[in-house]
């Protein structure tokens, strides 16, 4: 059992959510907590690379503690990669999510919270992941291969890229004239905000246990 059980503890999970832009993931999380679709979970914190993310201003409505920490501010990557993790460790994390984090993760943050950090991807891993598919050129490749289905899919972080173990995956259908943008959008609706809230709830309840590469799902 992961020891991000809360429902053991009796105590919520605290989760610090990373964002970078929009922030609909994010928002999928906050309506999530309060509508009941995710229990035993409290958002300690969301911390943004990109000051002008919208994300930010749907944590500040919901009155949600947040932060900028953009490596333009500091002389170094590495001094960066500290600070990060500093703000970070300040909230105290059971879990991280990454939502839309488009900043590469320090090396050392990977190896402390070790499946106790979860990322959404757009794609049905282990098609269209790894470096350079991020954002619309998921999509985008998608389309140009042709396939008829693709989805998104939650994942513990490791040190490679899109290489964790699997927690949960939705398959979205392609349609007759979809751009990127469209296929984006229904993804989004269909896929992401709907696995992403599933797999914290999951976590918060003692529910996935992960095995070697992969995860077993608790009933
Ligand atoms: C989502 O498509 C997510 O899968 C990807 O980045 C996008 C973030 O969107 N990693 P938002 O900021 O949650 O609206």
């Amino acid at each position: 059992m992961l020891n991000t059980d809360a429902s053991e503890s009796g105590k919520n999970l605290r989760i610090v959510v990373m964002v970078s832009g929009g922030g609909t993931n994010l928002q999928a999380i906050i309506d999530g907590v309060r509508n009941g679709r995710i229990t035993n979970t409290e958002i300690a914190g969301v911390i943004s690379n990109n000051k002008n993310a919208y994300a930010l201003t749907r944590a500040e409505k919901n009155h949600i503690p947040n932060q900028c920490v953009s490596p333009k501010d500091y002389e170094s990557r590495d001094i960066f990669n500290e600070k990060l993790l500093e703000a970070v460790a300040s909230y105290e994390p059971d879990l991280i999510v990454l939502a839309g984090f488009l900043v590469v993760i320090p090396p050392a943050m990977i190896r402390k919270y070790e499946n106790r950090m979860i990322n959404i991807h757009p794609s049905l891993i282990p098609s269209f992941c790894g470096r350079g598919y991020y954002g619309l050129k998921v999509h985008e490749a998608a389309l140009e291969r042709g396939v008829k289905v693709v989805g998104a899919t939650v994942h513990f972080v490791d040190e490679g890229t899109d290489t964790g173990p699997i927690i949960l995956q939705k398959a979205v259908e392609v349609e007759p004239g979809d751009t990127p943008e469209t296929l984006q959008k229904r993804v989004m609706e269909q896929a992401e905000w709907k696995i992403l809230p599933q797999a914290i709830d999951l976590i918060a309840n003692g529910r996935v246990r992960v095995e070697g590469n992969q995860t077993k799902i608790l009933s």
